[in-house]
């Protein structure tokens, strides 16, 4: 079942992705060499609660902490560890949720550390641009292939590989709503998007291979080749003539 949102429902969503956006930014400032993830979680998870809201992610299906922090060829779901330290180099995709009045906000970013490889920051450019093609298609009429097609299509051009097993998902009362949606497929297929429709769009990206292998803590997802990934996730409403984008990448990246 695929929930339409009300004019207030969205904006309460939205009111969830900026304060997500918030903290992404709060962490992205932390994020230096010596850091832990550990620290770093514990930053997100401070910065959501003083802001009267609770980490969506803290207990969901047994998930251990506030954020997903995940480094280098982890792809996704990292758990922030004590042990996992942030040195020169590393890229560092952080995902975070809220619960607040009802609502769920999801959003994730990918930060680089200082100097990184340019081939990994080309990496971060192609995913963040392949999160922002498929938005594109995120208008009433077009179809979830639609936005999966932009994404796979931009992302494969440059030789990158789509991960497969996840994807992004409708969002609002729960974290994972209907409609999935996949970041490949075939263009026209798929459920129509409707307007009042909210959906995250999260391109999880590699630079080699797009095989990956589900660590024993139950959570981490990492690449087979041990290659670096990248991961964005915005919250996006559908209207008439296009995506409203509920998550502001700009928060982020004015402290950047
Ligand atoms: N942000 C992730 C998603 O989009 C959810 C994190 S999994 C959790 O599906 F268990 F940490 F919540
Ligand atoms: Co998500």
């Amino acid at each position: 079942m695929i929930y339409l949102k009300t004019e207030e429902e969205i904006g309460l969503l939205r009111e969830n992705n900026i304060l997500v956006s918030q903290a992404l930014a709060e962490v992205g400032r932390h994020i230096k060499p010596g850091v832990t993830t550990k620290q770093l979680d514990k930053i997100a998870e401070d910065f959501i609660r003083s802001h009267g809201a609770t980490p969506a992610f803290l207990g969901y299906q047994g998930y251990p902490a506030s954020a997903c922090i995940s480094v280098n060829e982890q792809v996704v779901h990292g758990i922030p560890s004590d042990k996992v330290v942030i040195k020169e180099g590393d890229i560092v995709s952080v995902d975070l949720g809220t619960f607040m009045k009802g609502f769920v906000g999801d959003s994730a970013y990918t930060f680089a550390v200082g100097e990184v490889d340019p081939e990994v920051r080309q990496l971060l450019d192609v995913t963040k641009e392949a999160l922002y093609r498929g938005t594109a298609q995120a208008k009433a009429g077009n179809r979830v292939g639609d936005i999966s097609a932009a994404v796979q299509d931009y992302a494969e051009s440059f030789g990158y590989g789509v991960v497969r097993e996840l994807e992004g998902h409708g969002l609002g009362r729960k974290m994972h709503e209907a409609p999935g949606v996949p970041n490949f497929g075939m263009r026209g297929r798929g459920p129509m998007l409707k307007e009042g429709m909210v959906i995250c769009i999260e391109p999880m990206i590699t630079m080699g291979s797009r095989a990956v292998v589900f660590e024993r803590d139950g959570w981490t997802v990492r690449t087979k080749d041990r290659k670096p990934a990248a991961h964005y996730e915005f919250a996006v409403a559908i209207r008439k003539d296009g995506a409203d984008v509920l998550t502001d990448f700009s928060i982020i990246e004015q402290s950047l």
